[in-house]
């Protein structure tokens, strides 16, 4: 079996699992209970939060758990549309946000919010220029994914950065979700950001538990209000055991980063060269470093998408079509239609997508059978 699809999500460690189980064996109290049960509960909850602040250099209290990347980009959203409405009702994002972006800034247009769509170039890349045009004075914040989570595009964070130090009330969100652990951490955790949201399910941790980084000073709106948890900001009792578990993931994660990132990008590097010599296939993603190390995004011309899919699947290669939002909405991709490119074409990608665990070897075999389907992917388009 070769999985090729971790973008969607990894497989949790199996260390990881076992700091999960341990944890609600063990320390199993309500961290905001009084007695002795609840203190292990709030010293290892608070423990986990300043593990992973300083595995990104920022400070304890600028760590805030959620359930999720989804949440976590619901809640700077939203949270800043409730928080600085008073301000302006004008948000900037890019045209190839995940749905969790997209969708939320949909609904706020409907609250009477304006949203500006940044558009991008073939690479799926949006412009700096463009950005500057778009800022108004009643702009109040500016989201951009570091790593797109279809073809692996990594935005100039570090450009918009620059641009938005001209106008400090601007809340500067970061959706990092595709963007952890591939050796871009600068980029994401740079001077200017606000706002990062993160994942725990991609980068082996449990599903259902993310956190963002929020910078000291810089205010949302709770969305979920309650008893109090997160400072106020995010009621409901903390997920203990997957926090933890996600605070031992991230360090797993970040150990050896460089490395790492090295070898999926040989990976990746090895399938591009070998599928980019067929004539029916068109890359979307690109070998060089404005693209992600895990990524790789091509369509077959004239085979579906789901088709491919299934096809390695019989082989025991489990890809996906570009996310896996989409794929079992048959839609084409968001990202590829915001690049212009043709439906005909668009609704043909493959997505695969790497970690740290995958090998040159199962490049290779995925290289062998990818030869041995082709003859029948040519009699498809045919
Ligand atoms: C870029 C991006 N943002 C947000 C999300 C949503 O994260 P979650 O699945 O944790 O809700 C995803 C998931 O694929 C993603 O790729």
């Amino acid at each position: 079996m070769i999985y090729f699809d971790n973008s969607a999500t990894t497989k949790a460690d199996p260390e990881v699992v076992s700091t999960y189980d341990k944890v609600s064996e063990k320390i199993w109290g309500n961290p905001s209970s009084l007695h002795q049960f609840g203190e292990e509960a709030f010293n290892l909850l608070e423990q986990s939060r300043k593990q992973i602040a300083d595995l990104l250099g920022a400070s304890q209290s600028e760590i805030l758990f959620t359930s999720g990347g989804t949440e976590g980009d619901n809640w700077v959203l939203k949270g800043t549309a409730i928080e600085k409405r008073q301000f302006g009702n004008h948000l900037i994002t890019t045209a190839v946000e995940h749905p969790a972006i997209h969708n939320s800034m949909e609904q706020l247009k409907q609250l009477g919010f304006e949203v500006t769509y940044l558009p991008v170039d073939e690479h799926g890349r949006i412009s700096i220029d463009d950005l500057k045009a778009a800022i108004r004075p009643t702009t109040i914040l500016v989201s951009i994914m570091a790593v797109n989570n279809e073809i692996g595009t990594i935005q100039p964070l570090k450009e918009a950065a620059e641009v938005l130090k001209d106008y400090p009330k601007i809340h500067f969100h970061i959706d990092a979700v595709q963007g952890i652990g591939k050796g871009i951490q600068d980029l994401i955790m740079n001077d200017r950001v606000d706002f990062v949201t993160f994942s725990g399910h991609k980068f082996h941790a449990p599903r259902g538990i993310g956190f963002i980084y929020a910078r000291r000073g810089r205010k949302i709106a709770p969305l979920l209000t309650g008893g109090g948890q997160e400072r106020n900001l995010r009621s409901g009792t903390e997920n203990l055991p997957a926090i933890a578990a996600m605070a031992k993931a991230l360090r797993l994660l970040l150990t050896d980063e460089k490395q790492k990132v090295t070898k999926e990008a040989e990976i990746k590097q090895r399938i591009f060269d070998h599928v980019k010599q067929f004539p029916l296939v068109t890359t979307f993603s690109e070998d060089n470093d404005g693209f992600a190390p895990h990524i790789l995004c091509f369509a077959i011309q004239g085979v579906r998408g789901e088709t491919i899919v299934h096809a390695f699947e019989e082989q025991g290669i489990y890809i996906s079509t570009t996310s896996a939002c989409s794929s079992k909405k048959h839609l084409a991709s968001s990202t590829l239609t915001a690049m212009h490119i043709p439906e005909s074409l668009s609704t043909s990608a493959i997505r695969i997508s790497l970690d740290d665990h995958n090998t040159l070897a199962e490049a290779d075999e995925f290289n062998q059978v990818f030869d041995k389907l082709y003859d029948k992917f040519k009699l498809l388009s045919a």
